[in-house]
């Protein structure tokens, strides 16, 4: 059989060297003698690879320590669900970032749990991504929702949004592991130390922040708001933390307030700010959840990679079933029930290719040089080919493109024909928005895109007049 060349966007290409290694191993897992897939989730075996494929996506993308790994069943799909039922009890709100069709399908999910946020004003066309100072963000936020990229419209973050101390949730499903995510990235230091003590409850889910508003309220305004306005919420969980705060204010009047719980416990000292506290430090991550269905770029479909800091755990949702809730899966290591041990098998094997191929920097200079090669084949079409995405927000792993301007839909279909014939599979775009679309995940090589490219000026010098 003539060579294939898979650009689809998802179950998509997989390294030809796993595949090797798959078949190598399907009938004896680990020496055993019997396949994986006949293998009992509760052998030595299965729970050391299953450490194992934790410990590779620890070492790519350098996940602190502070971050619980797991397998979720349901793709990525089961996560839209996920999110809600276990963050949207912190204030019964979220933030939704909508840029393409599957954050969209995030948000409507959501909506199922709690109120929504729209981030964006509402648009059926998703070409990019708009500047953060037109974002409208709920400081009350349980989280914000971002989907890192757009699978079917080719719109790709190219940073990380300050969400101000407020979770930051991702959906990476179709561009993890092909760029260094800095997972540890600080929120941006509060100017004041009452605001780090409002950063650091809203970011454990403590309704009492109200409470600490008013706080900062009296100390920035000499204390004209009216305490009987806070709502008096049980902080003695956390007044430890009290300890490592300060305030720039010199004495501040902390009014004692019989009564108030919120106030009771809290003092506030004339200290310097102590930035060299770690375990303050590690609570003030930016990410609090990253999540990627495996079947684009980390392997097969039936199993979700989930990052989720451990102070966002135990909030859960009263309804959220158990096969959803992140704190009753971190418990069990994920082994709450049988899991999807082949699909994270897979995964593991398709991590190690990443390790052995240069990690996430490694695929992020491929993946830089493969979406120069298409995009640089649009740019150089004079018009022949486009691209609809703003150049900042265009994606590194699916170009969609279009050909003729209006698109001639006659000239596509005469393109993906012709490329079915040398092999050159699953370039339709996606029923939703038309056009071509070319996957270029991880496991697609330079190679393969620069056939596709030859292809596409093959195809412009015959047709274009
Ligand atoms: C960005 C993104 N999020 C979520 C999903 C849904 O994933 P699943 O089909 O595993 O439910 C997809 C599927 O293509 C996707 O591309």
């Amino acid at each position: 059989m003539s060579k294939i060349y898979n650009f689809g966007a998802g179950p998509a290409k997989m390294p030809e060297e796993v595949y090797e290694i798959m078949r190598k191993e399907l009938t004896n897992f680990d020496g055993s003698g019997i396949s994986l897939l006949e293998t009992s989730h509760r052998t030595k075996a299965y729970m050391q690879f299953n450490t194992e494929v934790q410990n590779v996506v620890r070492r790519l993308l350098d996940v602190p320590a502070n971050y619980k790994i797991l397998f979720m069943a349901g793709g990525g799909t089961g996560e839209f669900a996920a999110v809600p039922l276990n963050l949207m009890s912190r204030t019964g709100t979220a933030d939704y970032v909508v840029t393409g069709d599957w954050s969209a399908k995030a948000a409507k999910e959501a909506k199922k749990y709690g109120k929504v946020n729209m981030v964006l004003p509402p648009t059926d066309r998703y070409v990019g991504i708009p500047d953060q100072s037109e974002w409208n963000l709920d400081p009350n936020a349980s989280y914000v929702h971002i989907c890192t990229n757009e699978t079917i419209h080719g719109v790709e973050f190219d940073f990380i949004p300050d969400t101000k101390g407020v979770p930051l949730v991702a959906d990476m499903s179709s561009n993890i592991m092909s760029k260094k995510v800095d997972v540890s990235k600080e929120v941006g230091l509060a100017s004041t130390a009452a605001d780090e003590i409002i950063l650091w409850h809203r970011r454990m889910g403590h309704l009492g922040v109200r409470n600490l508003m008013l706080l900062k309220n009296k100390m920035a305004d000499g204390l004209r708001a009216p305490v009987n306005q806070a709502v008096p919420l049980p902080l003695t969980d956390v007044t430890v933390e009290y300890d490592r705060v300060s305030t720039h204010h010199e004495e501040p009047e902390i009014p004692e307030e019989p009564g108030n719980p919120a106030l009771e416990n809290v003092e506030v000292e004339d200290e310097v700010w102590e930035s060299s506290d770690e375990g303050m430090k590690q609570i003030l991550r930016m990410f609090g959840v990253i999540y990627a269905g495996a079947q684009k770029n980390i392997g097969t479909a039936g199993v979700c990679l989930v990052i989720v800091r451990e102070d966002l755990l135990n909030q859960a949702l009263p309804i959220c079933p158990s096969l959803f809730d992140w704190t009753a899966n971190a418990k069990a290591d994920s082994i709450l029930n049988t899991p999807p041990m082949f699909a994270i098998y897979v995964m593991g094997r398709v991590l190690q290719w990443v390790e052995r191929n240069g990690g996430v920097e490694g695929m992020a200079k491929l993946a830089a040089k493969k979406a120069s090669l298409v995009y640089g084949a649009v740019e150089e079409s004079n018009g022949f080919y486009s691209v609809p995405v703003a150049k900042n927000a265009r994606s590194k792993m699916n170009v969609p493109f279009r050909i003729g301007s209006p698109p001639n839909e006659d000239l596509e279909k005469e393109f993906l024909k012709g490329a079915e014939a040398l092999g050159l599979i699953q370039l339709k775009g996606h029923r939703n928005v038309g056009g071509i679309r070319a996957s270029i995940y991880n496991a697609v090589s330079v190679e393969e895109v620069e056939t596709l490219v030859k292809y596409m000026k093959d195809f412009q010098n015959k047709y274009a007049k």
